[in-house]
């Protein structure tokens, strides 16, 4: 142990009181170890700062407190200043105790300097380089991260993990298609390496199909589905239960949900009055799935929650709604009003997951308007419901005349337990 602590003070009593302390910790003697370790004559040793640090860790553990977790880190964080007494062994130790709990406390800008150091003591290990990279996406800080990849691929222009990074920034958050599908394809060329994830396989998909390449397209869903990544090659959503029965459209009778279907057949005319009359309050879509005219929508439940202020101007639509828990609290849905213009070609795409069915309530200008779910195309009537499985490759088309207006209801899957339900990560 004593080479392991270069630097460190060789006076056989200090030395003494550190393994004590060390003995202290293992012990759970949290208290005990942080007041042996934090005597002023150890203020300039790093073994020191690790045991006080570890001892605040433990504390935080124990006391199941964010901020004292965040003071433990801060703790870790200063050990790592002290890098330059620290061997390559017990500088990763540190690192990934901190990068751990940085992780765990969800704060991920500041795993940035653990990951600086690690790059400057092991410049050759791609991978600190690419979990900064995460890191960072983590936080959201796209940004940051779109330097990284790029530092990362200047180094290593083949890194299937950058490039797989990269084509995801290129695409989400430049719009730049082509050079996003060159990226994914080097990255998950011969399908083996790190980057093959179901979410790339997506990414690389929606790209082509984006760009308008859908043989293409069709070729990586048919390699997803067969690698396991996606249900099927029409169903690609990623948040799956796999159980579950998969069909692109559902007879409404042959599900629990045929109440709530005769119930909004039967007030459609109020729910198309409700829906008109809140036209100021409608968004554009703004995912960049329709390749050519306006559509817009307005949620009035989102996630299994109702939207504030909104149910007052669509009390009838939103008491049918209340009557069934099963949309109302669908968190991994929504209901809303979505307004198409005519002319308008909504692309080829999926939902997130297989764990809701999604309930058309056909309002206006419904002829010359057709929704095609995977194979199988029809149309919306006017006061008339249909159900599909959103998670199923789906296309719209506007070729008629005026505003088509629908009521979209997600609803959960028939066959997702109370216990799933409840406890399902919301989308
Ligand atoms: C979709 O879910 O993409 C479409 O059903 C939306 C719509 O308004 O037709
Ligand atoms: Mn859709």
């Amino acid at each position: 142990i004593e080479d392991d602590w270069p630097g460190e003070p060789s006076d056989q009593y200090w030395r003494q009181q550190l393994d004590q302390a060390e003995e202290e910790l293992r012990q759970g003697s949290w208290s005990a170890a942080a007041s042996r370790a934090g005597a002023a004559a150890l203020r300039g040793s790093a073994r020191a700062r690790w045991l006080l640090a570890r001892a605040a860790d433990a504390e935080a553990e124990a006391r199941r407190d964010n901020r004292l977790l965040t003071k433990a880190i801060t703790s870790y964080l200063d050990v790592l200043k002290m890098n330059e007494r620290l061997t390559d062994n017990r500088l990763l130790e540190v690192a990934q105790r901190t990068l751990d709990r940085i992780r765990f406390r969800g704060n991920y800008l500041s795993a940035e300097p653990v990951y600086r150091l690690l790059i400057r003591r092991f410049p050759d290990v791609a991978e600190y380089y690419n979990n900064l990279t995460v890191s960072f996406l983590m936080a959201n800080r796209v940004d940051l991260a779109d330097q990284v990849i790029k530092e990362t691929l200047q180094k290593w222009p083949d890194d299937r993990f950058a490039l797989a990074h990269h084509g995801f920034v290129l695409k989400t958050k430049h719009n730049r298609l082509e050079e996003a599908v060159d990226a994914f394809q080097k990255a998950l060329e011969g399908d083996v390496g790190p980057a093959t994830e179901p979410r790339f396989y997506y990414h690389l998909g929606d790209s082509l199909l984006l760009l308008g390449r859908y043989s293409e397209a069709q070729e990586v869903h048919k390699r997803g589905a067969a690698l396991g990544h996606f249900l099927s090659p029409a169903q690609r959503s990623l948040y799956n239960v796999d159980r579950l029965k998969s069909q692109p459209w559902w007879n409404i009778e042959q599900t629990p949900y045929s109440n709530l279907a005769r119930a909004l057949e039967k007030s459609w005319k109020e729910i198309l009055k409700e829906g008109e009359t809140a036209k100021a309050l409608y968004e554009q879509e703004k995912e960049g799935l329709k390749e050519r005219g306006e559509w817009s929508q307005l949620d009035l439940f989102v996630r299994g929650q109702e939207v504030p202020n909104r149910c007052k101007r669509a009390p009838v639509t939103c008491g049918i709604v209340r009557a069934e828990a099963a949309a109302a609290g669908c968190r991994r849905g929504q209901v809303k009003f979505s307004a198409m213009e005519a002319g308008t070609h909504v692309r080829p795409h999926v939902g997130p997951t297989n764990c809701r069915l999604r309930m058309h309530l056909g309002l206006s200008n419904t002829k010359d308007t057709y929704i095609r779910v995977d194979q199988e195309t029809r149309q919306w009537q006017v006061g008339k419901t249909l159900m599909f499985d959103d998670s199923f490759e789906h296309e719209v088309w506007h070729n008629g005349t005026g505003t088509r207006l629908v009521l979209i209801v997600d609803v959960w899957h028939p066959a997702l337990s109370p216990a799933e339900r409840r406890t399902l990560p919301p989308i």
